[in-house]
This record gives structure tokens, sequence and C-alpha cells, in this order.
């Protein structure tokens, strides 16, 4: 008998710990459905102009993604089978964002061809019913791009889960054999986790075994990002002379690196290790301390490139990285990952892409005082071509990838905590939202504001029932406000940990005004010199140009390569404690900004600054040197004007330094801003 009991014990106890196995850590918060979350004011208008420039037309010229045997065919096959992928990902959420039917159609039309061709084993992808090997990767953004579609629309929820489903089996088998891992898988494995972490979520089908072991396996065939993401191993500059200690190169490349952010929290959920959670905290903060721009993004031409400013930072890598720091938010709930996001949303994104996005940069670069086919060029893995504004420099990638960076960015812009019950307003901007909380409690936000080119959110709540609405308040805010109603104006008093802000929201329509000013902070760079920031947007000379266009695209004339020379003087040293911040009061919360906002010019708001012409020479041609140190002025004290970095297309941001006046620079307040901080 008791021999009997303790076998139904031991039973008992290996199916417990079988199902506390495969069971997830919760995330801290959740996302929307895809179709919750709407841009509105300028918001809106930037992703009509997304949709209205290359983005919203590639699909009828560009062959990568235009040909209507998307994922068959042989030509460009490496890029066929990542391109439509990208493609769908992104452009799922931007056609029903601006309910555009015609994307809408297209995107529907990809999802039906894909799920069509799968074959009996579960493959999904180009290689059905060829003899082409199989790799996992080039599969997960599609996977990205159907879960969104499932949201938006559930009545395809059976179709795709079905897929998903007899993939998974597929995949299992494969990594149990060893097969289906290259270096893209083996880097990019977390985007997987992530697909199979959503199946476990909603629709697991009784497969959570499988799923997590899927999940376990991917990680363990793949990059140890925990290891790269160490501080015995992580590089703490630029990495082209260093030899990988992994012996795999593309651990150290700037777009799986912003995708192996999301690897640490995505295998705290199936591990509930504590250390991985740390482990995510210090590969933030290890990637922003030693390769970080002041555009909020970080180097990598290609590979990582350190702090220098000419150095480059490829646009995929911005997107990826963007969408990572909204995954780490919502795992983590640290606020350093949201307002990081931010700024590379508000500053690195636009000012890569030309004002009306028919043309994108592969690298960007802080300092950039031309973007031409350049020889010499400063980025030691990329070609010359890579800081052209056009239809494709250097690779195609960034061409597809690129148009996920705004949908995403407004998709997570509101959140829901994980007991369903609160509604959270977490990317500063204008939007509409809509979500039924727990209990049927049917929840309408309005966010009125022209942040970030303004402090003022005017936000109007109307919902069902009482409830708690909470609110980010990004770090660099300073003395900020909130009024509830007519009542008066009430300090904010912001969780340390989360940045939110609670406001008990009582049922019917309820207004809250947001007052969210910030001071003009000045971060150090290399070389003594100095970067400027006002709240998100860090802020640059905005060098003049002279445009040229040196190719255009046989099928579509808007697409062309532009090249950019500098058309005036851009050798300035500024003094940090004469800046002053301006805005241009006569446009009001609800106001209407130009159209498109990200070109010279345009923007609200700038920053003044005292600064002389200084000697400061071109390294190569086309690119500057160094800022040099403790300059001499060669020219007299000036005035000149700084602009949101995002609306520049030529500019210098991180400048040397002199003084005119008494203030001794060691002295001044803003100079004790870390570098990680921003
Ligand atoms: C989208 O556009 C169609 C007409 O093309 C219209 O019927 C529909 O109401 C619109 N949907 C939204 C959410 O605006
Ligand atoms: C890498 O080596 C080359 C050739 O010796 C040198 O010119 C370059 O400065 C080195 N780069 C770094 C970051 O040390
Ligand atoms: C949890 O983390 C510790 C310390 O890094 C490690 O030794 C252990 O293997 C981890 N456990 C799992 C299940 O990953
Ligand atoms: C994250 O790491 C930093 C050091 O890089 C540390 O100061 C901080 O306390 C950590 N945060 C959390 C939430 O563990």
């Amino acid at each position: 008998m008791l021999h009997k009991l303790g076998l139904i014990f031991f039973f008992l106890h290996v199916a417990l710990f079988a199902e506390a196995r495969n069971r997830l850590a919760p995330k801290k918060f959740e996302t929307l459905p895809l179709g919750s979350v709407r841009p509105a004011g300028w918001l809106y208008d930037q992703l009509q102009v997304q949709t209205d420039g290359l983005a919203g037309h590639m699909h009828e010229f560009y062959d990568l993604v235009s040909k209507s045997d998307w994922i068959g065919g042989d030509s460009y096959y490496s890029y066929l089978e990542e391109a439509g992928s990208y493609w769908f990902n992104a452009m799922v959420p931007n056609g029903i964002l601006v309910n555009n039917s015609v994307i809408n159609e297209k995107a529907q039309e990809f999802l039906d061809y894909v799920l069509d061709h799968q074959d009996e084993t579960g493959w999904l992808g180009p290689e059905v019913g060829t003899d082409k090997p199989r790799f996992l990767w080039g599969r997960y953004p599609f996977f990205f791009g159907a879960i969104q579609m499932v949201e938006y629309d559930p009545s395809q929820t059976d179709r795709v889960v079905s897929a998903f489903h007899k993939f998974v089996k597929i995949a299992n088998e494969m990594l149990r054999k060893g097969e289906g891992v290259d270096k893209w898988a083996a880097t990019r494995w977390e985007d997987f986790v992530l697909v199979l972490q959503w199946l476990h979520d909603y629709h697991p089908r009784g497969q959570e075994e499988l799923l997590v072991d899927t999940m376990v396996r991917l990680k363990w065939t793949g990059v140890p990002w925990e290891k790269v993401f160490s501080e015995e191993y992580f590089p703490t500059g630029p990495v082209e002379n260093l030899t990988n200690p992994f012996g795999m190169e593309l651990s150290w490349h700037g777009v799986n690196m912003a995708e192996g952010l999301k690897a640490l929290p995505a295998t705290y959920r199936f591990t509930h290790n504590q250390s991985d959670l740390d482990a995510a905290n210090l590969s933030w903060d290890l990637m922003f301390k030693y390769h970080g721009r002041p555009s909020g993004a970080y180097a990598a031409d290609e590979m990582l490139a350190g702090l220098e400013a000419v150095r480059g930072t490829e646009l995929c890598l911005v997107v990826e990285a963007m969408f990572s720091g909204s995954y780490l938010y919502q795992v983590i709930g640290d606020l350093k990952y949201a307002d990081r996001v931010e700024r590379m949303t508000y500053n690195a994104l636009p000012a890569t892409l030309t004002a009306d996005m028919w043309g994108r940069q592969y690298l960007q670069q802080q300092n950039q005082i031309a973007a031409k086919n350049m020889t010499p060029n400063p980025f030691p893995e990329d070609g010359p071509y890579s800081n052209v504004f056009g239809l494709e420099p250097n690779y195609p990638c960034c061409t597809v990838n690129f148009p996920q960076g705004w949908p995403k960015f407004i998709t997570s812009a509101f959140l829901k905590t994980i007991d369903d019950r609160s509604l959270v307003h977490l990317y500063l901007g204008p939007f509409s939202t809509t979500a039924t909380l727990k209990d049927d409690n049917a929840v309408k936000v309005t966010v009125e504001t022209l942040y970030p080119f303004g402090d003022t959110l005017k936000t109007t709540i109307t919902a069902e029932k009482d409830f708690n609405y909470f609110v980010r308040i990004p770090s660099w805010v300073v003395e900020g406000t909130i009024a509830i109603g007519d009542g008066p104006k009430k300090k904010l008093a912001p969780d340390q940990e989360t940045g939110l802000h609670k406001v008990d929201v009582k049922k019917g329509v309820t207004m809250l005004t947001l007052e969210l000013p910030a001071e003009i902070t000045i971060e150090k760079r290399l070389h003594g010199s100095v970067a400027v920031h006002r709240g998100p947007l860090n802020y640059a000379f905005d060098i003049g140009r002279t445009e040229q266009i040196i190719k255009t695209d046989p099928r579509e004339s808007h697409a062309v390569d532009w090249q950019y020379d500098p058309a005036e003087n851009w050798e300035y040293a500024i003094d940090p404690s004469s800046l002053v911040y301006h805005h241009d009061s006569d446009i009001s919360v609800s106001g209407i900004l130009p159209s498109p906002i990200f070109d010279s010019g345009m923007p609200p708001t700038s920053i003044t600054a005292s600064a002389c012409l200084i000697n400061w020479p071109l390294a190569g041609d086309t690119f500057a040197s160094s800022p040099p140190e403790n300059p001499e002025c060669v020219g007299p004290e000036t005035v000149i004007t700084l602009w949101p970095f995002g609306a520049t297309k030529l500019r210098i941001s991180e400048f040397p330094v002199v003084s005119f006046g008494e203030v001794v620079l060691e002295d001044t307040p803003y100079l004790q801003f870390p570098l990680q901080s921003l």
C-alpha cells in the first residue's frame, strides 16, 4: 500500500514538474491587437508619407517583392527568401493603420499564397517543391506578419494557427537532427521563440511541451547571447581587428545583435531564470555604453563600430532595435527601454530617410557632411555607396525591412497590464486607441499633442467602468504636471522602475492635461566633443546641401538615388553654456505641423548656440575627421541654429567645444550627464 502511494506521488511529482516546465513566465505588459492603436495628427501624416513613398509602392515595381510568384523563382534567391517575408511583416500593419485597400489586398494575397503552398511535411516558404536546402530563419518575419493579420481579423485564426503548428512539428524534427540552422538562423533564433510564445500564450492546442522543447532547442543551437553580451566578452570598441571568441562573426553583426537584444528576455520566459533578466539588462547597457549614438541607436557599419561620429548605423538595425526595445519593456518594464525606443524613433529613423520617404540610406552617420559615393569611406566592412539616399544602396535588405519601423512603434505605443484591467500609454505622441479590458470595460483614448515637437498632451478617455490608466513619464521630464478635467495641476509621481504615472479614471469621460517640460542636456562624446538634447530629440547643425540625382530607376521615376554635398561651412565649435531653446508658439497642441515634418527647417523647435568656425580637416574626400580637441576660433563668434536630428540629412551633431563667456565648461551644469543615461 505504502509502496503504491509512493508510486502515485512519484508520478504526480513528474506530471507537476513537467507542467511547470512547460509554463511560460508572464510578461509584465501585453500588446493590443493590430488596429486597436491608431496614429493621429502628425504621426498619421508620417505614416501616410511612408505609404505614399517607397514602402507603399515597392510592390508595384521592385523585383524583390513585385513578382507574382513571390516565394517561387530562383533569381535573387537569397533575397527573395527574406524580401517578401520582411515586406509582409511591415506592410500588414502599415496597410491596416492607413486603411489602404490595395496594400491590404496584397498582404492577404501573400498570406494566402504562402499558406496554400505549405507542403505535406509542414514546410512553408520558397523551398517547397524544390531541392533547395531548408534553413529556418527566412520565415520568421512572415510569421510576425501573419500574427498581426490574425490579431486584426480573428476569422483567419484557425487557418494560420494550424499552419504554424504543422510547421513547428517539422522545425522541431529538423532541430533534433541538427538541420535548418545556418549562420542566420543561429543568430536570429529569438524571433522564432517569440512566435512560439505567441502560440503558447494564445493558441497552444495542447502542444505546450513541443513548443517549449522547440524554444529550448533553438536557444541551444544558436548564438549564446548571454555570453556575447557579458562583461568578459563584449567588445568595447570597433571589432574589425578583433577575433570573435565564439568563432561566430555574425554575433557581432549590428542587425543580428539588434534582434538578439530580445533573446534574453525571451529566454527568461521559458527558463524562469532571474539570471536571464539580469543578462538582458546588462546587454542593453553594454551596447549603448560602448557603441551608443546621440540619435538613440548604436553604431554598426555591418559589425559593431564604437563611438566615432563618422562610423555608420545600419537602417535595419534601427528598426530591429526599436522592436526589441519594445519587447524588453513588455517583459521587464524598465523605463530605460521605452525612453531609448522613443529616441531612436524620433531621431535615428527619420534622419536616414528622405523627407518624402522615397529614399533611404544603408548607413547613417552622426556627423555626416556628405551623402555620396565615397572612396575612401569610413566603413571597414561596407561599400562606398552606403550613405547615399536611394532605392537600395549597399544591400537591398533595408529597403524591404525599414517600413516596419513606424507601424510597429505605433502598435507598441499602448499596452495593457497582464491582469487585463489597466491601459498603459507608453510612447508619447498623437494616437487614438480602443480596447476592451476585463469585465467588458470598453475604453477609448484619444491623445492630441505635437510631441516630440511640443510638451503638452491632451488626453480624452471614455470608459464604461472605473479603471486605472497609466502614462509613461520619460526620464528627461523636469517638473511635469498633470491636471484632471478643470482640476488643479498636480506634480507627477511616476513609478521609479516602470516610469508609469497612475491615474484613477472614473467611468464616463475624463480629460487629462499633461505638461512634460525638459531641459537642454549635453552629452559628452569622444575627443572632448558634445551632443545636444532636449527631451527625446537630439539637435544637430543642419548643413545646407546641394542635391543631385545620380541614378533613376527605369521602372519608377520616384525611385532615385540622391547625392548630397555640403553647400556651406560646417566646421563649427559651439559654446555649450550659450544654448537657448526656441519653440514656435503659434502652433497649438492640436495644430497642424508642416508635412513632411522631417526635413530642413520644418520642425517648430530649434536650439541656438554661440559658435565659431575652426580648423576641422577632412578625412578622405567626403567625411569629417574626429572633432578637434581644444580648438581655436578662426572666424568671429556667431550664432548657429541646431535642428532636430531627424530633420537633417547632412549634419554635425558631435561638436568641438569653445568658451566665449566666463562660464568654465567643467562647471556648466549640463555636462554631468553620463553617456548611459541618454
Ligand atoms: C476603410 O476604408 C473603407 C473604404 O475603403 C471604409 O469603408 C472603412 O470604414 C474604413 N475603415 C476605417 C477603420 O477607417
Ligand atoms: C584596424 O587595423 C587597421 C590596419 O592596421 C588600422 O588602420 C585601423 O585603425 C584599425 N582599427 C581599429 C579600430 O583599431
Ligand atoms: C539559470 O541560471 C543559472 C546561472 O546562470 C544557470 O547555471 C542555470 O543553468 C540556469 N537555468 C536554466 C534552466 O537555464
Ligand atoms: C541593470 O544593470 C545596471 C548596471 O549595468 C544596474 O546598475 C541596474 O541596477 C540593473 N537594473 C536592474 C533592474 O537589475
